[in-house]
């Protein structure tokens, strides 16, 4: 869909439908007002009549209203005006959008961008809209030899801003926004694909193709590491967990430099877990299909660094996925069996189904290398983190308080909100081996937590924080499918270090 900004009055607009806001109950916003006074009160007798409550996600369509140069008017419920946030505001533009998609309508101009959202500026609106629309308009088909066509889908957006003073911050926030919402988009498809198609060969060629279509600025370049060369560096713990399968395992490794080369790099890890069986310590058969989705980690960092490439930050940022299968063929790891990983440290692995720390904690290692000023790793890490927090919050782990809140700041600001869990010392407990230096399961309780302190062992030379997206990086039911978390949190935060937030 094709995206644009504007300032004006909406009964001056030449569009195939102009959309504005009704509060509950029958309140009509700035620019629903301005359309009834030129219309002589048409629609607040419409209004008048009951038609339309204002209640959020109701809508209702009028034709040739007097006054005014465009083709109809979408009326938008927005709930009461003081209960009017973030998570209204979204519903409310994924509510017109999806109704504008529905109406026959090529073109619409949206003046809900307009409406004041509590501790959120212009800019936050527009790029919200921006990514919200996008979202709205999603859809993974690909495999359906029938698509559901829409009749007349909408092509093109423009979207508000009250003032002329605001256009230029508007136009920096929608780019902001569309890069954002392609990110997210990248990695629900990588999430959607199913398991026979997205391998780890697969992450590495998008990886690829990621590098090569940014690379006219030349400021990205991908380099994939195989097994021969995992077992040089001595990743055995990573290597461990490819043994069971066919795929043979990759280590991806991107480098985007838009600052300067002194600077050092911000690294985000994923865990890219393709199909996890569990392996040997076989998981059950019931929703075991959803185990496609483990790696979501690596597809938000993948449409992380593109989003970040797209809008050309000034940051060096590096992405590391390290993808595998996790079987249970005849060479599979087996429960009991010791690995050595690249740190030194030697890991018993009592159940192979607690795979992703194994990926993880080499590639932590690995990305040592870059003498990063930060590293963030994202993974569909814990069953545990779910039955913690449900499916809203990501569980956000961290050595140093500072880039907690930073990153749970972050997720607040762009509605994709992460929760931060203890990482005390006293848990640390739990991973005592009495053979090796450490097992890989700490039993039933607090389990997202000694995941996160297995990782930590393997993260002590840098500044370091984990996001448990067990509960947030995919939806189950009906309308299964990936949700594009976190890139939302990952790109807002990369901004903000990137002093590009208005
Ligand atoms: N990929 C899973 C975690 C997971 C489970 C994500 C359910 C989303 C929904 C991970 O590899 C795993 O299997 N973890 C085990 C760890 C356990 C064996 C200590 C788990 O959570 O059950
Ligand atoms: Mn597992
Ligand atoms: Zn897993």
């Amino acid at each position: 869909m094709e995206f644009s900004i504007k300032s004006g009055s909406p009964e001056k607009q030449r569009s195939a439908c102009v959309v504005v806001g009704v509060f509950e109950p029958r309140k009509l916003t700035l620019s629903a007002e301005l359309l009834d006074n030129a219309a002589r009160n048409y629609i607040s007798d419409i209004i008048r009549r009951g038609d339309l409550e204002g209640k959020a996600g109701t809508t209702l369509l009028l034709h040739n209203v007097p006054g005014t140069l465009c083709d109809r008017v979408l009326l938008v419920g927005l709930g009461k005006e003081k209960e009017f946030r973030e998570k209204e505001y979204s519903d409310a533009i994924r509510c017109a959008v999806k109704t504008l998609n529905e109406t026959g309508a090529f073109d619409g101009t949206v003046f809900l961008t307009e409406i004041a959202v509590k501790k959120r500026n212009a800019a936050w609106r527009i790029r919200q809209a921006t990514i919200v629309a996008q979202e709205a308009v999603y859809r993974f088909d690909q495999f359906k030899s029938k698509k559901d066509e829409v009749r007349r889908p909408l092509r093109k957006l423009t979207f508000a801003v009250e003032r002329r003073t605001e256009l230029a911050a508007a136009e920096e926030a929608l780019a902001q926004g569309f890069a954002i919402a392609e990110g997210m988009a990248l990695a629900k498809d990588l999430g959607n694909l199913p398991g026979n198609v997205c391998t780890p060969t697969y992450l590495a060629e998008t990886a690829q193709k990621i590098a090569q279509q940014y690379s006219a600025d030349s400021k990205i370049d991908c380099q994939i590491l195989e097994r021969a060369d995992m077992e040089t560096l001595g990743m055995h713990s990573l290597l461990s967990v490819a043994k069971g399968s066919h795929q043979p395992p990759k280590l991806i490794v991107l480098h985007y430099k838009g600052g300067k080369n002194s600077e050092k790099p911000l690294v985000l890890v994923g865990k890219g877990i393709t199909f996890d069986s569990g392996g040997i310590s076989l998981k059950p058969g019931e929703g075991m299909d959803e185990m496609k989705y483990d790696m979501c980690g690596a597809a938000s960092v993948l449409g992380t660094i593109k989003a970040v490439a797209q809008m050309k930050l000034p940051i060096n940022l590096t992405v590391i996925v390290a993808a595998s299968e996790n079987m249970p063929g005849g060479a599979a790891s087996k429960p009991g069996d010791i690995v050595t990983s690249m740190s030194g440290q030697t890991i018993e692995i009592l159940n192979t189904d607690a795979e992703g720390r194994l990926v993880l904690c080499d590639a932590l290692t690995y990305a040592e290398r870059f003498e990063p000023e930060t590293v963030i790793d994202v993974a569909t890490l814990t069953g545990a983190c779910v039955v913690a927090l449900g499916h809203v919050a990501t569980g956000l782990f961290a050595n140093n308080d500072g880039l907690a809140r930073e990153l749970a700041q972050a997720g607040e600001e762009a509605h994709d909100r992460a929760w931060q869990m203890p990482l005390w010392d006293d848990y640390q407990d739990l991973l005592k081996s009495p053979f090796a230096d450490m097992a890989n399961i700490g039993g039933r309780w607090g389990g997202s937590i000694s995941a996160a302190c297995f990782l930590s062992r393997f993260t002590k030379k840098f500044e370091w924080a984990h996001l448990d997206i067990a509960g947030t990086a995919w939806k189950s039911g009906a309308d299964k499918g990936a949700t594009g978390r976190p890139v939302p949190l990952l790109t807002h935060y990369l901004l903000k270090r990137a002093g590009k937030l208005h």
